[in-house]
């Protein structure tokens, strides 16, 4: 079963609501036209709206950076689920490796915060990853598998083949260091096989995994060769309408 590959922009803290739309009129122009790809952009809660409303009639895609678990009540700071819907959000993603480092998240506050999205009917694309310790000191692969088992707690099958994996090595995000597509290959791998020991072979085989850390309109296409490489979720490029377009249109490179 093929999968549809599918390239997603983390703005995280950068572009203004003006700089938001500048971006995303020009991404819309850049894109348009590009068939057999999903492409999603996720500005920062303030831009969510007036990027939607600029979106409209376009396929491009929205996506939040995060999420609470709660509904409603006394939780300063925080956004809900339904408020993402609201705005017109179809994805979210959860437990990014800068929630886990900066603001304390766990495999267990991750687990919360999917079962959530998912119950509201947002798409989740759920983050994964090792530090460079963890990978020199071997322990990639136990490493993933408890992020996995963490965030995945208590979930059944049940439209799992929706949601979106994004392995990105913290060694990897924002340094120019790149994973080889070897190296991602092998940990994409190894998600898929996790996830036929968790869920039936349908979801295995729908379930997309992107690889996300240093994603450049050069490295994409060997990125996207390798059998279980699904998509990109892209950090620093995805600020250009010119890197972002190029890498959405790695086959034509
Ligand atoms: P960079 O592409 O800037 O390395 O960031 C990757 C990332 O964290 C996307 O979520």
């Amino acid at each position: 079963m093929a999968r549809l590959p599918f390239i997603a922009g983390n703005w995280k803290m950068n572009k203004t609501v003006g700089e938001a739309l500048d971006l995303v009129r020009e991404l819309k122009g850049a894109v348009s036209g590009v068939k057999e790809v999903e492409v999603a952009v996720a500005p920062p809660f303030t831009s969510l709206h007036a990027v939607h409303k600029e979106l409209e009639g376009s396929s491009i895609r929205l996506a939040a950076q995060n999420l609470y678990w709660e509904e409603k009540g006394a939780f300063t700071g925080e956004i809900s689920p339904l408020m993402l819907k609201e705005v017109g959000c179809q994805y979210v993603i959860i437990g990014h490796s800068e929630r886990r480092q900066f603001f304390g998240e766990s495999d267990e506050t991750v687990n919360r915060r999917i079962k959530a999205a998912l119950a509201q009917g947002l798409r989740v694309i759920f983050c994964v990853g090792e530090t460079l310790r963890d990978r020199e000191e071997g322990k990639t692969f136990p490493l993933i598998e408890k992020q996995m088992e963490g965030g995945l707690k208590g979930l059944d099958g049940q439209g799992m083949g929706e949601m979106v994996i994004a392995y990105e090595p913290v060694w990897a995000i924002g340094t120019g260091k790149t994973a080889t597509p070897e190296q991602a290959e092998e940990v994409h791998r190894f998600i898929r096989s996790k996830i036929q020991k968790l869920y039936s072979r349908e979801v295995t085989e729908k379930i997309r995994i992107q690889y996300g850390g240093s994603v450049t309109p050069e490295n994409i296409r060997s990125l996207m060769n390798q059998p279980d490489v699904d998509g990109a979720l892209v950090g620093g490029a995805s600020l250009k309408a010119e890197s972002f377009s190029k890498i959405v249109r790695f086959k034509e490179m």
